[in-house]
């Protein structure tokens, strides 16, 4: 095919790209990067670059590229009904097989999904269904939501102001009212480096507690959290965090919605974080691997007694005001089920722990003992290096250094795509489930060169 070589002037021109530095894209200052296909763990560019993608896209190519199965199974699906409302009652083969295959594989205790597109449109739907929940059950009053520093669930106006980073609130008149925050489970930057884990989540669920006590606990409904940390510095929690969370929760009757989008359908080497740490929420989010971004679909996975709530509730008020156009799209839905059974017949769950795993021990090995590395950290498939200025005193550098950035660079000079995380100098690592124990040494090697070109 003929090159377009205007194409990359159009895209200056014509396209508002997300979560990008407009102003430097608009004037030439940022590289453009067209991608044109993908097989495994690579992508390539439309200059031929082939790339090795350590993030999976934004940790949601979970089965990896360019599988055919995902593809037909969209196609067919198109070709026969591409759209069918889920209004009323509708629903098709598609949609309800995907249900009834998510409520397989999640805890016991989840009874039914609603689906939206987006892991951001889900919690906003789930945030509506909470405020709905306390209100047929005539607490009215009961209606700020919890999230914590660093959390990420969206950047929509409710799901932006759930985000505990202050990129996504700066200028944007967020957060909400209804939103209040509370302590990172983040053990790495805790302020009184003398606390043991054990110690610091004793003071989580203190901040907890306190925030509580503050702020009525007859005015929360429910508390967000990742099982895992994700945008916010991919930080698996410290032992015992959840369950010590979960019985604070449950005492004071606070919903816990786990936003799973990130870990949902393995990343964590368990099919859902929940699982893997030990929380019981009320309501799941999922997205992303839910079709390893084949196609965009999400959903709110609520649970038993929640549900009843929900149907009690149009018992007394009529049919649920809630819905989008392209809820349990049967494209995305074909897609959906296409991905589990994937997922299922190669085993990919286990094989993102076990190669998680070597992942993680590979970092570590080649950067760990660096004078500027603070931290190797992961579990499964999320793994994360963060850099510091000194180590013995935990001191940070300058984020004008843009250390974190430089490194990206570094790594990608070199074929390897990893994620600078916002805020921190942190390099996320969260590859395709199909990563071989080659690309992983691949991955740490030229980690290894990338930290000596920038920081010696
Ligand atoms: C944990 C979590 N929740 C929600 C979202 C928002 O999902 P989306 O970007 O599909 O709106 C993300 C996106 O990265 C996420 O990581």
């Amino acid at each position: 095919m003929l090159k377009n070589d205007q194409l990359e002037q159009w895209d200056r021109e014509s396209f508002f790209h997300p979560s990008t530095h407009l102003a430097d894209f608009a004037r030439g200052d940022l590289p453009q990067r067209v991608i044109t296909g993908g097989k495994g763990c690579h992508i390539e560019d439309r200059d031929g670059n082939k790339l090795l993608d350590a993030f999976a896209g934004l940790y949601c190519v979970n089965v990896g590229y360019g599988r055919p199965e995902i593809a037909e199974a969209i196609a067919a699906q198109a070709k026969e009904l591409a759209y069918y409302h889920a209004y009323v009652g509708h629903g098709t083969e598609a949609s309800i097989t995907l249900a009834k295959m998510i409520l397989d594989r999640a805890p016991d205790h989840m009874s039914k999904v609603y689906f939206g597109q987006s892991g951001s449109d889900a919690n906003e739907t789930n945030i509506k269904l909470v405020w709905y929940y306390n209100n047929v059950l005539g607490r009215p009053e009961k209606k700020k939501i919890i999230s914590r520093w660093r959390g990420y669930h969206g950047s929509g106006l409710m799901t932006g102001s759930l985000t505990g980073l202050a990129l996504f609130h700066n200028k944007f008149d967020l957060p909400l009212s209804q939103v209040i925050h509370t302590e990172a489970p983040y053990y790495f930057r805790r302020e009184n480096l003398e606390q043991t884990e054990a110690e610091f989540v004793a003071h989580c669920v203190s901040s907890l507690e306190e925030l509580i006590a503050r702020e009525g606990a007859d005015t929360i409904a429910a508390f967000i959290g990742e099982p895992a940390l994700g945008t916010g510095g991919l930080v698996p929690p410290p032992a015992g965090y959840w369950p010590a969370i979960q019985a604070v929760l449950d005492k004071h009757d606070i919903l816990l919605i786990a936003d799973e989008v990130v870990t949902g359908f393995g990343r964590l080497g368990s099919m859902f974080g929940s699982e893997h740490y030990g929380m019981k929420p009320d309501i799941i989010t999922i997205a992303k691997g839910l079709t390893s971004a084949y196609a965009p679909l999400s959903g709110s996975i609520v649970s038993d007694r929640f549900w009843k709530v929900l149907e009690e509730g149009t018992d007394k008020l009529g049919p649920i005001g809630h819905g989008w156009t392209y809820s349990a799209h049967p494209v995305c839905a074909a897609a959906g089920v296409a991905n589990l059974r994937l997922i299922d017949e190669l085993n990919l769950v286990q094989r993102a722990g076990e190669v998680g795993a070597y992942l993680k021990q590979a970092l570590t090995e080649a950067v760990g003992a660096h004078a500027n590395v603070g931290e190797v950290r992961g579990d499964g498939l999320l793994c994360a290096v963060e850099f510091v200025e000194d180590r013995e005193t935990r001191t940070y550098f300058d984020a004008e250094k843009k250390v974190s950035y430089a490194l990206n660079s570094a790594l990608l000079a070199q074929g390897v795509i990893s994620r600078a995380m916002p805020e921190g100098d942190i390099l996320g690592f969260a590859p395709p489930f199909c990563l071989t124990y080659d690309e992983a040494d691949e991955i740490a090697g030229k980690l290894k060169i990338a930290v000596k070109s920038v920081l010696g």
